[in-house]
């Protein structure tokens, strides 16, 4: 059974956002994220400001999801859509609009999750709810909700299975790896960084060398790659934890130019990107982390349009709270999940996240094919 879609609930009140997001039991919600559907009435401006686009779920997934489902429970809404193309002032800048605009709610996914505090109290000076969209918002500010998966379990995951194909307990003892950690300005960055130490930490496994991305730059990734190859030696080092695939792709990219066979060493990633999947069946990268975006897209739209309408959150969606260092927010969590090629089909492509002919161009034929997939 698949899991993507249960809404974990939080820890108790008052946890702190380190050990918050423990599961501690689930419902079965549909994948379309909500069980609410049909247009409600009403009207009303959203703002979707999300934080950028050299990862591709934002626009590929967030936005088409979220913009469907709003325009479903109220074709009288509209959506405000801005990219802060992973610059914080930019985003300040873009919720000014919108608010200027007349959005009565913010869905803020954060570029900076401290400076965007600013943004949850000019907002809320004026009446307007904010929805934390996938990043927590902290910088002393109280979102109105909070809606992600639970991101130490992403790191974990990512850790678990490098470990395993570096050979379980005993054959990772004293093997290298190099560490590509997300952007230090994402508050989840620093979660996937925390779950994935959680396990590396205690497996005997060499972290050789350890970067931070900034901006989550798949070509700062690549630079960083090749730094550690230069000074590691690339016969060194057995393995790679990418925080997301597009920095797993710019490892990758350093570890073929450096002559490096990405068959031979395997590396983590997350989200799903088609190339990303892509890799994973053609065995380049190891694994990646599969968040479905549609019930995150489709929950927050949901919340968003009986926010936008002055109405309650609607019951059942709120399943916990997340503490983000000033409040404890109510929050939605969902459950990520481990692939590798061996379960491709029976996540991402039974989902339709990819279509099997978005997956299986003719460079990935016979890797379809191996993988089960037609
Ligand atoms: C994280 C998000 C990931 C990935 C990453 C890069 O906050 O949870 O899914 O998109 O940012 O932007």
């Amino acid at each position: 059974m698949l899991n993507h879609g249960s809404k974990a609930l939080l820890g108790l009140a008052g946890v702190t956002m380190a050990f918050g997001l423990a599961a501690c039991g689930s419902d079965e919600s549909s994948d379309s994220g909500s069980s609410s559907s049909g247009d409600s009435g009403g009207s009303g401006k959203i703002a979707l400001l999300l934080p950028e686009s050299k990862t591709t779920r934002y626009e590929s997934q967030d936005k088409p999801l979220f913009e469907a489902k709003v325009k479903e429970l109220c074709s009288g809404c509209e959506v405000l859509y801005s990219n802060a193309d992973q610059d914080a002032s930019k985003q300040q800048q873009q919720a000014e609009a919108a608010i200027t605009n007349g959005a009565k709610v913010l869905v803020l996914d954060p570029v900076d999750a401290d400076s965007a505090g600013a943004i949850v109290k000019r907002a809320q000076e004026s009446d307007i709810k904010v929805i934390s969209y996938d990043r927590l918002i902290g910088g002393g500010s109280k979102p109105d909700f909070y809606i992600s998966y639970d991101n130490a379990k992403v790191g974990e995951l990512q850790a678990t299975s490098l470990v395993e194909q570096l050979g379980g307990t005993d054959g990772v003892k004293g093997k290298q790896i190099v560490m590509i950690n997300g952007a230090p300005t994402d508050s989840n960055a620093g979660l996937f960084k925390k779950g994935a130490h959680s396990v590396f930490d205690k497996s005997g496994v060499k972290i050789g060398k350890e970067y931070d991305t900034p901006d989550w730059s798949p070509d700062k990734a690549q630079d960083e790659m090749d730094q550690a190859i230069t000074s590691l030696g690339k016969d060194k080092i057995d393995g790679v934890y990418a925080a997301n695939d597009g920095t797993a792709g710019g490892a990758i990219a350093a570890m073929k130019a450096a002559g490096m066979d990405p068959t031979k060493v395997p590396s983590t990633g997350q989200d799903a990107e088609l190339a990303g999947v892509q890799r994973v069946l053609a065995g380049e990268q190891g694994m990646t982390v599969y968040k479905a975006i549609k019930p995150e897209a489709g929950d927050a739209a949901t919340l968003a349009v009986a926010l936008v309408q002055g109405k309650e959150a609607p019951s059942g969606l709120v399943n916990g709270k997340q503490n983000n260092g000033t409040a404890d927010i109510p929050a939605i969590i969902y459950q990520p999940q481990a692939v590798t090629k061996d379960n491709v089909k029976d996540t991402i492509v039974a989902d339709g996240f990819w279509k099997v002919d978005e997956l299986c161009t003719s460079a990935y034929a016979d890797a379809c094919k191996a993988a089960g997939i037609s």
